[in-house]
């Protein structure tokens, strides 16, 4: 078995493994713990992401892993595993079936495989580095929308939001105006799962952290589409911002968010 194939195998065992944790206990009403004010962590957060990191260590013990809910020290390897155990806690903790596992892994500082999985479908997305973007082994492309007029747009809002929500109102009140459709489904890996897939045109997102993209920026720019910082400058996923869309949206996307810019020193 090559290399490769290894590392995709075992970020999709992990990925059904901790899917099956979260189906369990899915519908039970759960102790939550607040990560500050709003951001919100339960038990099946920390047994799912105990169940991917013994995996993951079990089969690689050098490599570094990067996760949610638990600080690992850096051992400076060149692989890194970057983790969310549940993505759309919000939506899991309320019976909302839709929440996701994420599992990237960067090699030397570059996203090679990501696989996200959701398990109320049964849907498991994953991506290798040039080699496309698949779903439930189906390969996949972005949509061909061409006018932003005509495009269902996806976004999210930071567990902070109340604590300056006119600033993330200007934004979608502009996409509002100038997309089809907006959708806030609750899980930023599945948003741009859904992306790659066609299902979604565009995205955009503040202050998303490595482990909600990680896996799912691959996915993207594996399925044709594009992935950048608000501007449309280069994007990584440690950024604090990020837009995507299928590539053909993507510079109205840009403009309609620089007239927001501007607009706001007035
Ligand atoms: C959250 C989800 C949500 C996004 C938030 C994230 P969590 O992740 O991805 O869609 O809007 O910004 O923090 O807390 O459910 O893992
Ligand atoms: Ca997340
Ligand atoms: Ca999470």
């Amino acid at each position: 078995m090559k290399m490769d194939d290894r590392y995709l195998e075992l970020g999709i065992a992990a990925a059904r493994e901790a899917g099956r944790i979260q189906m369990i206990h899915f519908g039970h009403s759960h102790p939550v713990e607040y990560k500050g004010e709003f951001n919100p962590v339960t038990e099946v957060d920390r047994l799912c992401e105990r169940a991917i990191v013994k995996m993951i260590s079990e089969a690689f013990p050098d490599h570094d892993i990067l996760t949610e809910e638990t600080p690992f020290e850096a051992k400076g390897s060149s692989w890194k595993w970057i983790i969310d155990p549940i993505d759309g806690t919000t939506n899991y903790l309320h019976g909302f079936p839709c929440f996701s596992v994420s599992i990237g892994l960067e090699i030397e500082g570059e996203t090679k495989l990501g696989v996200v999985y959701v398990p109320p479908l049964n849907e498991l997305f994953h991506t290798v580095k040039g080699k496309g973007t698949f779903l439930n082994g189906e390969r996949v492309v972005v949509s061909h929308v061409d006018r932003l007029n005509r495009s269902l747009l996806c976004t999210g809002f930071p567990y902070d939001v109340h604590e300056d929500v006119d600033f993330y109102l200007r934004y979608f009140r502009q996409f509002m105006v100038r997309s089809f459709a907006i959708r806030r489904p609750g899980s930023a890996a599945i948003d741009l799962s859904y992306l790659a897939a066609g299902r979604f045109d565009g995205f955009w997102e503040f202050k998303l952290r490595p482990w909600d993209v990680a896996a799912a920026s691959l996915m993207i720019t594996e399925a044709g589409g594009k992935v950048t910082d608000l501007r449309g400058r280069p994007y990584t996923i440690y950024s604090e911002e990020i837009l995507a869309s299928n590539g053909l949206i993507h510079e109205e996307m840009v403009q309609a968010i620089e007239e927001v810019n501007s607009k706001k020193g007035d």
